[in-house]
C-alpha cells in the first residue's frame, strides 16, 4: 500500500496562498477597467419637435457582462430653457424605463418612427444650444458633452482619453456604463440614499450604490431605503458660484464611482435617461428639478407637529398610557401612531379583536380627536395569506400578486405574505437573480435575488422585480395618495421609508 505523505502545514499554507493568489489575479484581470471600444455615431438629424435623434453603432463587440446591443438610439432635447434631456436606448427593441405613468414626462420618439429615417435632416454642426446649456458630441468614438454658455464650463463630458481611468459608452442588456470627467475642485452632493461617513458631500472613492433596501444606517457606505440617482455639482468659477444637477432617471440597481476628477455609472438595466439642470443657483436647480419630477406634496398643517411612533404597543391600553404620560410630562403631542400591533395576525386594514377591539379604539379616537390630536396606522406591503381575508381574496380575484416560476403566486404558504415570499426559496439561478455585473448592494457584491423578493419574480403586467425593485415603495405611495385623497378629499399625510425620484410629490421620506 502506498501511503501518500501529506504536505507539511506550512507548505500547504503557501500552496493555498499561491492558488488564491493566482485565482485572485485571474478574476480581476479578466474584467478590464475599460470595456470595449464604445460606439460610433452613424447618423444624426433633427426631429419635428426640435430635438435631435442619432444612431449609434457598436465598434467592436465583446462579451464582458454579456453581448453588446449593436444599435442604439440617441435622443437629445432642450425640454425647457434650463433643462436638457439626453436619452440613449436600444434602437431596435423597447427596453425597461421608469414608467411614464408613474413619473409623467415627455417621451422620446418611438423607435419605429426614427429607424431608417436617417439622411432626411442631417445635422452637420456638432453643437446644439439651449438658452444656457450646449450639447455637443464627437462621432467616433461617440461621446457627448454639456457646456454652459455663460462661462464656457463643461459640466459633463463622456468622451474618454487614453489616460482616463474609464472607457467609452458600454450598453449591454444587463450592464450600462457611462462616465464624465469632472474638475477636481467641484463639490458634488446627492446619489442618495447612502450612509456616508464623510457627510453629505460626495467623497472620492467611497462606494455609492443605489438599490433600495431595509438596512440599519449603522452600516457605513451602504445603500439605504431610497434610490435618488441625482447629484448637484457646485463650482467656483473665478470667484462666481455656479450650481447644476445631473439626474440619471433609471430604476435599476447601480454603482456610481466618484473619483474626484471623474464619475462613472455602472447600471444593471434600463436605459440612459439623463436630465441636466442649468441652475445656476442651488435654489434654481431645486426649482428646475421639482418642475420635472413633481413639486413636494403640501402636508396637512397637523403633520408638522410632534409625532410618537413605535412598534410593540401590545394593546390599546398601552397606547392610551403613552398619550396620558405625554400629558403628565407636559410634552405637547400631536400625533400618535400604531405599527402593525393593532392588526389581526399582521393583516393590513384589520384590527386585533382582543387587543384592539373596534368600539374601544373608536372611543379612544373620538377622545384624542376632540383634543386636536391625530392617529396614524402603518400599512405593510405584504398581504397575509388567509382564505378568510377579504383583501387577500380580492387580490387573487384581480390577479394583482407578484408571481414567480411560471405563474406561481406569491405570497404562498400560511404566514403573512411578506415574511416568506420568495427570498426564502433562494431562487438565485436566473440571470436576473444573479446578473453578470454584481452591484455592491448592502456592501456585498453577490447575487441580488437573495434577501429580497427574487428579482426574477414578476409584478402585475409582466414587470420584472429586477427592474421595479427600487420603485415599489414609490408606486405604493402614489396608490396610497390617490386612495386617501379619494376618501377624504383632503391633503393626505403619507410617510414612506422607500422612496424614488418623484416620491416627494406624494409623500415625505422617513429618515432615521
Ligand atoms: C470632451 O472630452 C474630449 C476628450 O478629452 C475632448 O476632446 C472634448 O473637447 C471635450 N469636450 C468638451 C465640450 O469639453
Ligand atoms: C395590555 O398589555 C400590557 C403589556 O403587555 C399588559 O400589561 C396589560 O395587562 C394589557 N392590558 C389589557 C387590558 O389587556
Ligand atoms: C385566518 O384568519 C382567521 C381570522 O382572523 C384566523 O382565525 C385564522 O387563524 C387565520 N388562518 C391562518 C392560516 O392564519
Ligand atoms: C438561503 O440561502 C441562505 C444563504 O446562503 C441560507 O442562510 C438560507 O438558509 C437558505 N434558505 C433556504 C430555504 O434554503
Ligand atoms: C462595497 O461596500 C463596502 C461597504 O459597504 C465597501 O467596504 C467596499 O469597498 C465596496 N466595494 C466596492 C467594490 O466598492
Amino acid at each position: 500500500m502506498v501511503s501518500s505523505s501529506p504536505l507539511p502545514p506550512s507548505l500547504l499554507a503557501i500552496f493555498l496562498a499561491l492558488i488564491l493568489c493566482v485565482v485572485g489575479v485571474k478574476s480581476t484581470s479578466t474584467i478590464p477597467t475599460k470595456i470595449g471600444k464604445g460606439y460610433s455615431l452613424i447618423s444624426i438629424e433633427e426631429t419635428p419637435d426640435g430635438g435631435l435623434v442619432g444612431h449609434l453603432q457598436v465598434k467592436q463587440k465583446n462579451n464582458v457582462y454579456g453581448p453588446d446591443i449593436p444599435h442604439l438610439q440617441l435622443y437629445v432635447k432642450h425640454e425647457t430653457e434650463d433643462r436638457l434631456k439626453v436619452h440613449i436606448t436600444d434602437a431596435e427593441k423597447q427596453r425597461w424605463e421608469v414608467p411614464y405613468n408613474l413619473l409623467p414626462r415627455e417621451q422620446p420618439p418611438s423607435l419605429k418612427q426614427t429607424i431608417g429615417r436617417s439622411g432626411k435632416n442631417p445635422i452637420t454642426v456638432s453643437e446644439y444650444s439651449g438658452r444656457e446649456l450646449i450639447f455637443s458630441y464627437t462621432a467616433d468614438p461617440f461621446g457627448f458633452a454639456v457646456k454652459r454658455k455663460s462661462n464656457g464650463q463643461t459640466i459633463f463630458n463622456s468622451s474618454a482619453d487614453q489616460s482616463d481611468p474609464y472607457g467609452n459608452l458600454v450598453f449591454k442588456d444587463q450592464y450600462l456604463e457611462i462616465s464624465t470627467r469632472l474638475p477636481k475642485d467641484a463639490s458634488l452632493y446627492g446619489l442618495g440614499e447612502n450612509t456616508q461617513p464623510h457627510g453629505i458631500k460626495l467623497y472620492p472613492n467611497d462606494p455609492y450604490t443605489l438599490y433600495t433596501t431595509d438596512i440599519s444606517a449603522i452600516n457605513l457606505n451602504s445603500d439605504l431605503y431610497g434610490s435618488h440617482p441625482v447629484y448637484m455639482d457646485l463650482r467656483n468659477v473665478k470667484g462666481v458660484a455656479y450650481a447644476h444637477a445631473v439626474l440619471l432617471l433609471n430604476s435599476n440597481g447601480m454603482d456610481v464611482f466618484y473619483r474626484g476628477s471623474s464619475l462613472t455609472y455602472k447600471v444593471i438595466g434600463g436605459v440612459f435617461d439623463f436630465y441636466f439642470f442649468a441652475g445656476p443657483s442651488p435654489l434654481a436647480v431645486v426649482d428646475q428639478y421639482t418642475a420635472l419630477i413633481g413639486r413636494p406634496a403640501p402636508m396637512p398643517y397637523w403633520a408638522l407637529g410632534f409625532h410618537q411612533c413605535r412598534w410593540g404597543y401590545h394593546n390599546l391600553s398601552v397606547v392610551e398610557d403613552v398619550v396620558e404620560n405625554y400629558k403628565k410630562a407636559q410634552i405637547p403631542l400631536d400625533v400618535i401612531w400604531n405599527d402593525d400591533d393593532h392588526m389581526d395576525g399582521h393583516k393590513d386594514f384589520t384590527l386585533n379583536p382582543n387587543n384592539y377591539p373596534r368600539p374601544k379604539l373608536l372611543a379612544f379616537l373620538e377622545k384624542i380627536h376632540s383634543q386636536g390630536m391625530k392617529y396614524i396606522v402603518i400599512i405593510d406591503p405584504g398581504i397575509g395569506v388567509n382564505s378568510s381575508y377579504g383583501v387577500y381574496q380580492r387580490g387573487l380575484a384581480n390577479d394583482v400578486f407578484i408571481k414567480y416560476e411560471e405563474g406561481k403566486q406569491c405570497p404562498t404558504g400560511t404566514g403573512p405574505g411578506w415574511i416568506c415570499c420568495l427570498d426564502c426559496k433562494n431562487i438565485t439561478k436566473t440571470r436576473w437573480d444573479d446578473p453578470p455585473y454584481k452591484i455592491n448592494a448592502s456592501g456585498l457584491q453577490v447575487p441580488i435575488g437573495f434577501k429580497t423578493i427574487a428579482t426574477s419574480a414578476v409584478h402585475y403586467n409582466g414587470v420584472l422585480e429586477y427592474d421595479a425593485h427600487s420603485i415599489y415603495g414609490f408606486s405604493q405611495s402614489v396608490a396610497t395618495h390617490k386612495a386617501l385623497q379619494g376618501l377624504e378629499g383632503k391633503r393626505p399625510f403619507i410617510l414612506s421609508r422607500s422612496t424614488f425620484v418623484g416620491s416627494g410629490h406624494y409623500c415625505c421620506t422617513l429618515d432615521w
